[in-house]
């Protein structure tokens, strides 16, 4: 037996100490990324209490590039609960168009001025900087599928868009999404970063390359 002082201190075992070292990597990671991946999809992690489920790199780079097309040179996104195509439309670096994120949750305020705080269940209630029908194009991923999710996120779509919009929500939305904001079911498939239990499609009022039978 050793007779050194530190014999009686307590250890945490090697397992335990690199957990505790990948959590304050990770906090700190959190707290101050560094220029290159803030951007990155899943820097901020899924919170399934917010239903939140990050699309595929491929998906949000696809959607992000429709956007774009959409907006036309210096245009103006507004990304309605679809962090995912913010972060992918920023990553792209491109200086010709605009961005606002309009996210409920308040971690996405790591993106400064481009973050507005917006809860589907107050639709309207929106900085006054944001006047209607201030964006060319609007894509929105609602956090739930329920007829009522639906028609008030809808009033805040058809508040910001100029006329364009891409949604993305449930297969079983077909009929109210048509109703309520006037957008047809395309081919292009959705996908996400884990294999979610409900199909998930795309819904737009304009021509694309997602195709969507218009
Ligand atoms: C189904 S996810 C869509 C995310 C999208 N697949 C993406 O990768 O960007 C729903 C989104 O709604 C947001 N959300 C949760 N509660 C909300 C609320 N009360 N009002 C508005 N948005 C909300 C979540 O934070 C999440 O970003």
């Amino acid at each position: 037996m050793s007779d050194t002082e530190d014999d009686d201190t307590p250890q945490l075992s090697s397992h335990a100490l690199a957990a505790l070292q990948e959590f304050y990597a990770e906090q700190k990671q959190q707290a101050d990324p560094g220029a290159h991946d803030k951007y990155n999809i899943g820097i901020i992690e899924e919170n399934w209490q917010l239903s939140q489920f990050w699309y595929s790199p491929e998906t949000a780079l696809r959607l992000a590039q429709e956007v774009i097309t959409a907006a036309g040179e210096g245009g103006r996104i507004a990304c309605v609960s679809a962090p995912s195509v913010y972060q992918k439309l920023r990553e792209l670096h491109r200086e010709d168009f605009s961005i606002c994120i309009f996210e409920y949750d308040k971690r996405f305020a790591m993106y400064g001025e481009d973050f507005i705080f917006y809860d589907y269940n107050n639709p309207l209630d929106l900085p006054e900087h944001i006047p209607t029908h201030s964006f060319d194009v609007v894509v929105a991923d609602p956090p739930y599928l329920s007829e009522e999710c639906l028609r008030k996120t809808s009033e805040t779509i058809k508040y910001l868009t100029k006329a364009k919009i891409l949604l993305c929500t449930g297969a079983v939305m077909e009929e109210q999404a048509a109703q309520l904001l006037g957008v047809k079911m395309c081919k292009f498939i959705p996908r996400h970063t884990r294999n979610l239990a409900n199909e998930f499609r795309c819904y737009m009022n304009f021509d694309s390359g997602l195709d969507c039978g218009l």
